[in-house]
């Protein structure tokens, strides 16, 4: 079963994108293996801390290269994504050629309390994806409306529609990964 490392542009315990991201995994289950990473302790980036990377950043590096597919999922700031997700991003793509990003299958989705469904953010964010080489799916758009309403006890989608509409999303992306997982990096490609 494929990997997909998460990354949650938001650290606060009762986010909704890290509750949106688990109900997208219990979804995919059984497809894809979500592993959501731990951006809450990376540094902000620095060139200077290169001679000792710290763990938290090797941590992160690790399991990008490691998975076969990453999955953003990112509230709007200010008209705008995250620097939590900035930073990891930046991190990952440091030192020069060694970018963990290259040619990773990846999706985009995100969701706001509001009906703009941080599209703005999402739209800012995806200019960078492109630039950091990851091979993004462009459709479906996923600007998520979140409404606890739509969701159970235990976190997963129960509105029907909903729940159609995010399985419609999943099985592209899963088809997505098969379709653009090889080579694995750029390094590999220019290797082969
Ligand atoms: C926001 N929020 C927000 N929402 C939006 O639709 N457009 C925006 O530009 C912003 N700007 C913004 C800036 C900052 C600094 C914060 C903290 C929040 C509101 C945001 O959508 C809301 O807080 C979400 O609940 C954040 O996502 P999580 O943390 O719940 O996943």
């Amino acid at each position: 079963m494929k990997k997909v490392a998460v990354l949650v542009g938001s650290l606060r315990k009762e986010s909704i994108n890290r509750k949106f991201a688990e109900a997208l995994g219990k979804l995919a289950a059984g497809r894809l293996e979500f592993h959501f990473v731990e951006l809450g302790d990376v540094p902000m980036y620095n060139d200077d801390l290169f001679p000792d990377v710290p763990e938290s950043v090797k941590r992160l590096k690790r399991d990008i290269e490691t998975a076969d597919a990453v999955l953003f999922v990112s509230p709007e700031y200010n008209r705008s994504f995250p620097a939590v997700l900035k930073n990891a991003i930046d991190w990952g793509t440091r030192p020069y050629g060694q970018n963990a990003f290259a040619a990773k299958p990846g999706g985009l989705v995100g969701a706001s309390p509001g009906p703009a469904g941080a599209s703005a953010g999402q739209n800012h964010l995806k200019s960078v994806l492109n630039v950091v080489d990851v091979v993004l799916m462009g459709q479906p758009e996923v600007y998520f409306h979140y409404r606890p309403e739509l969701f159970g006890e235990d976190g997963s989608v129960t509105d029907e529609h909903t729940r159609a509409f995010l399985e419609r999303y999943v099985s592209r992306f899963v088809q997505w990964i098969e379709r653009t997982s090889e080579p694995k990096t750029r390094a590999q490609a220019d290797a082969a």
